[in-house]
């Protein structure tokens, strides 16, 4: 059985992310390159733009670290804006009281306030993110409406119930930002009987590719990021892990790098999910091509309102098909497999709740492939 690699993630709240992982085998594995200490080193290079198959700092690793940079991306993320608008203006009735969760610099609310919404919770647990919404939503002339609320979610209580729950706190596997858990929470206690959620579903995809491009990167030791803030290296040491095959990373996918047709993962559905956070799944695959698996890539399609979706498994970013802020999920592996068209290819993935009550994020993923053979 050939095994790929593994990776466990825990985000507290504190801004701390550590990582417990199984001492990885970098030598066998030959990837990365290996400083003075035996262990891996990156360095990250400061970009602001992006190619199919680049190695990109993958920022759902570092939730508590999002500055203006991130913030300025996902507001130049011509797909998520497109979409995002268009739904916030589908959804919104005038008169209905919202709550934007993770208001961030409060476009969404801006939204919802300009489709006639009577009044804007937006919950933000950055005090210097939520500063640039108060300003924006004044400068739009609508904050006379906007109740900013300084805090992480769980800890909040609101005035009212609310209409509608607007919210992106999507991960580019869906549940990798930790939406399940905050939006259950947040419906089960903020939403009004019959009341809307703003996404309401969404399925992750996983499919194997070939992309050596993308692990040579990694070998080199060479990954990218919107700004000198968010450095791999300081991440991967911040986590403990020595292994840069240890950690997903945000990559464009082509499908031409596709071995496979993507199978969906989990479903969730924001109205009735009770916000598991630990579950396992397998999907098995059949290769469509030879090839060598270098990885998993992952991405997800929602639903946010009953008129709009938000695919990001769109691969060309000059036309803007793909996603600038979340691109796609790439899960390396330290060893690639081999396939012949028509193998099965097993993919197991896991994520469970680390045990910390000091924790609001706290969750872990491990993932792994295997061959099972019955190619020609
Ligand atoms: C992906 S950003 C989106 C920001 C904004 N809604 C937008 O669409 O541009 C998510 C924001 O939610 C905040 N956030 C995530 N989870 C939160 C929670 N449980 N409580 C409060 N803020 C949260 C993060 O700090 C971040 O600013």
């Amino acid at each position: 059985m050939r095994i790929g690699a593994i990776a466990s993630v825990r985000l507290m709240h504190a801004g701390n992310i550590n990582l417990r992982y199984r001492p990885p085998d970098c030598r066998a594995a030959g990837l990365g390159r290996l400083g003075t200490e035996g262990r891996m080193t990156v360095e990250t290079k400061v970009s602001t733009k992006y190619e199919p198959e680049e190695l990109w700092f993958p920022c759902s690793l570092d939730i508590m670290g999002w500055d203006e940079h991130f913030h300025n991306l996902m507001l130049n993320d011509r797909l998520r804006m497109a979409v995002y608008k268009k739904a916030v203006k589908n959804a919104i009735e005038p008169g209905m009281a919202v709550l934007d969760l993770g208001t961030g610099t409060g476009i969404l609310a801006r939204w919802a306030l300009e489709a006639g919404a009577a009044r804007v919770y937006g919950i933000e647990v950055s005090r210097k993110i939520l500063d640039i919404a108060e300003a924006n939503l004044a400068q739009a002339g609508v904050a006379d409406r906007f109740t900013p609320i300084n805090d992480l979610s769980y800890n909040v209580e609101l005035p009212e119930k609310v209409d509608i729950i607007v919210s992106e706190i999507i991960g580019n596997i869906g549940d990798n930002e930790d939406c399940a858990p905050i939006l259950a929470d947040a419906r089960d206690r903020f939403l009004k009987p019959g009341g809307t959620m703003l996404p309401q579903r969404l399925t992750p995809y996983f499919v194997p590719v070939a992309s050596p491009a993308t692990n040579a990167q990694i070998q080199r030791g060479v990954c990218k990021s919107i700004s000198a803030e968010q450095d791999l290296q300081v991440l991967l040491d911040r986590l403990g892990v020595a292994d840069p095959c240890e950690v997903y990373y945000d990559v464009v996918i082509p499908r031409s790098r596709h071995l496979a047709e993507p199978l969906a993962g989990r479903t969730l559905d924001f109205f009735s999910d009770g916000g598991e956070t630990a579950y396992s799944f397998s999907l098995t695959f059949t290769a469509t091509a030879d090839g060598e698996v270098t990885g998993i890539k992952g991405y997800f399609i929602a639903q946010l309102t009953d008129r709009d979706v938000l695919d990001i498994s769109g691969d060309d970013p000059v036309s803007g098909t793909a996603s600038d802020s979340w691109k796609h999920c790439y899960m390396p592996l330290a060893r690639p497999l081999r396939v012949k068209a028509g193998d099965r290819i097993r993919l197991d993935v896991e994520r469970w709740p680390e045990k910390n009550e000091s924790s609001a994020f706290a969750f872990r993923y491990r993932w792994r492939a295997e061959v099972l053979g019955d190619g020609a």
